[in-house]
């Protein structure tokens, strides 16, 4: 199936009544099969119906094993940050977004963490680091700077690091880091993904099955989940994602001749 086809029809359906849109379970407890066993559904923390249409979603258009759906991006980065263990250091690229910033450089020396700033990844020496994870946005906000994804991924296994990539701003329509060799993908699904500026929303993908359960169990540990009606937006969002995106690239290459034409400044350049 091709990127659109999945986008408009993925997602787990409700196949006893066939409605093409899954429901929104507004549900925090769901009814056990029995007071022995556990069903697949318990307490919206840990699994939610909707929630997990939307992760099956995401996974399908990142072609991912696992979807992890959580509150906002920063959630979504918060988990990943939590896999760093005290004594051990990440390299990070010196304009990812602020409020990664903020993270790194207010609370890893609390917590022991050592992190390291990279100028430019595609020139960095990483066989020389001991880093246990890289974390790369890229293209980056708000510079829109672009680190070579299967370069950093081929160094970095070398030294076993793991290799996390925030691709926002390119979404799985555009770029799919894992298909260069990246361990984890974490989005803003806040901006493109949710598309229409009333979700805050955050998804982490990866292929990895130990990782997924870590994640899982961090998630429900620390509480940072989508709610199931944010969880239905998403996927409503999800659906036109091509749409949009073929759109803002029309948009962004004609924004130039329209400056130049408000402005009479002839200097805007397009990148490609
Ligand atoms: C590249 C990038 N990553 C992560 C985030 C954080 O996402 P959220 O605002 O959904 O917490 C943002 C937010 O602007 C972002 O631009």
């Amino acid at each position: 199936m091709g990127f659109n086809t999945i986008a408009v029809h993925g997602g787990i359906k409700d196949e006893s009544k066939k409605a093409i849109n899954p429901p929104v379970y507004l549900s925090s407890t769901f009814i056990q099969p029995d007071t022995e066993t556990e069903g697949e559904y318990c307490y919206s923390r840990g699994n939610n119906p909707t929630r997990a249409s939307v992760e099956d979603l995401a996974a399908s258009l990142e072609g991912a094993r696992f979807a992890i759906a959580t509150s906002s991006g920063m959630a979504a980065t918060s988990l990943v940050f939590e896999l760093i263990k005290e004594g051990e250091k990440i390299l990070i690229n010196n304009n990812v977004y602020g409020g990664t910033w903020r993270f790194v450089s207010n609370l890893f020396e609390n917590r022991g963490l050592d992190y390291e700033i990279v100028d430019d990844f595609n020139t960095y020496d990483l066989e020389k680091s001991n880093a246990k994870l890289v974390f790369i946005e890229t293209p980056s906000n708000p510079l829109l700077e672009v680190t070579d994804i299967r370069r950093v991924c081929d160094l970095a296994h070398k030294k076993n690091m793991l290799v996390v990539v925030d691709n926002t701003f390119m979404t799985s329509y555009l770029q799919r880091p894992l298909e260069l060799g990246a361990d984890i993908v974490v989005y803003s699904a806040t901006k493109y993904y949710g598309g229409h500026s009333d979700i805050l929303a955050g998804l982490i993908l990866l292929n990895d099955e130990a990782l997924y359960e870590r994640f899982r169990f961090l998630r429900n540990t620390l509480g940072g989940i989508l709610s199931p009606f944010d969880s239905f937006l998403l996927m409503r969002g999800m659906r036109t994602l091509a749409l949009r995106m073929d759109k803002q690239q029309e948009n962004a290459k004609n924004l130039p001749s329209f400056l130049k034409a408000m402005t009479g400044r002839t200097e805007y350049t397009i990148r490609d």
